[in-house]
């Protein structure tokens, strides 16, 4: 008897791609994330890095990419926490600018693959100007952890897919940690605080697990087909989740070729409303947070130009979901945390997006899983 086997069939475990399953995925790679680095009881967490805070003044995030997003978002949270002054740069820039670095700079360099020759570079001009290295790393002894002082594992396992999903969100969730280590290990965060992020960081896995709720991606997968022939897209978001904004535009460019933007959404009046018309969906972050009603009145900006405004909104937010054609309804989560959960609904939206229009999600064109060249 003939037995077919298909290798990468099964190494997809079921699933249509690498990405679909890397997607699914993420409440595991969440979990060793953060598997034995959070003590609830003390509001303390354990890094196991030889890094010590009091050493450095001020930090540079530098990465490409997905990786450059969640150091957007490690930029406002190490900020907000431990009241650093952090900038960030796109590796590529950062090697080339000749950037102002001391003894007294900690570079953290982000990067699934550990490879990217930019940031790799860019890791090189910063150790040349004396400054102390950080990775936030997937990939085990990769390049760049053989250079770096510590590493900082996100532990998300092996990502396959071009289009990088769960190593986003585990390295979200490393950047929280490492706020919040700092944070505390600086005196800048007191322990009920520290108590309530380290609970916050702790539901990750499980508010992950309930955003891939079958109800919830079939919704993403009906909305992600109505708007499949859409030739443009914004993205809009605000503080800690402007760069979800980014994020889920990057995802949407590369595996469904739909040309997309993402802006803070308070920059919208600046320049990029005038690209509203009613064939464009406008996808808005609007899960709860500070800034929510700020938010809601760019909403209301762009429906009132006739744009076709996608909102994701917290569970239970019905009050807001009139002023949206459609609403993806994510769980509620703590703000500092959710830019983990939101960005499952953008890569689902993407997802759908591409496999509407026939394309191959696993390979996109154009695109390598790491670029080793510049
Ligand atoms: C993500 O979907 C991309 N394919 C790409 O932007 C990637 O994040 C970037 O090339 C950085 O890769 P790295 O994390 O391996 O350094």
């Amino acid at each position: 008897e003939h037995i077919d086997w298909d290798a990468e069939a099964a190494e997809k475990g079921g699933y249509d791609s690498y990405m679909l399953k890397e997607i699914y995925e993420q409440p595991t790679a969440l979990t060793n994330t953060l598997i034995g680095r959070l003590h609830d009881d003390t509001g303390e967490v354990n890094l196991d890095i030889g890094l010590d805070p009091a050493s450095f003044k001020r930090i540079s995030i530098i990465a490409c990419g997905t990786a450059y997003y969640a150091g957007m978002v490690g930029e406002y949270l190490i900020e907000q926490l431990a009241r650093i002054p952090v900038d960030i740069d796109v590796a590529s820039e950062y090697r080339y600018r000749d950037p102002l670095v001391s003894e007294q700079t900690l570079a953290i360099v982000v990067s699934q693959s550990g490879e990217t020759i930019d940031t790799l570079e860019a890791l090189r001009e910063a150790k040349k100007g004396g400054a102390r290295t950080l990775g936030i790393i997937n990939a085990k002894g990769s390049s760049i952890t053989r250079e770096v002082d510590d590493t900082l594992y996100i532990h998300a396992g092996p990502e396959i897919g071009v289009a990088s999903t769960k190593a986003y969100t585990s390295m979200v969730s490393a950047m929280l940690l490492l706020a919040l280590w700092l944070g505390r290990a600086r005196g800048t965060l007191g322990g009920e605080q520290a108590r309530e992020l380290l609970h916050a960081a702790r539901e990750l896995p499980r508010l992950v697990e309930a955003a891939l709720a079958p109800e919830r991606v079939a919704r993403i997968q009906e909305i992600a087909e109505k708007y499949a022939h859409a030739s443009d897209y914004l993205f809009l978001g605000r503080g800690v989740n402007s760069p979800t904004a980014y994020e889920g535009a990057l995802k949407l460019k590369e595996i469904s070729y739909i040309h997309a933007e993402a802006y803070p959404a308070g920059e919208m009046k600046h320049g990029p409303i005038a690209l509203i018309d009613e064939d464009l969906p406008v996808v808005v972050v609007a899960t709860e947070s500070r800034l929510l009603e700020k938010t809601i009145s760019n909403v209301q900006e762009v429906r009132a130009r006739k744009g076709k405004v996608i909102a994701l909104l917290s569970d239970g937010d019905t009050e807001n979901a009139q002023h949206a054609d459609d609403v993806i309804y994510v769980p509620r989560a703590h703000e500092m945390v959710s830019p983990v959960v939101n960005a499952v609904a953008m890569q689902l939206l993407a997802y759908f997006t591409a496999t509407a229009l026939g394309k191959d999600v696993d390979k996109p064109r154009n695109l390598a899983k790491s670029v080793t060249v510049e």
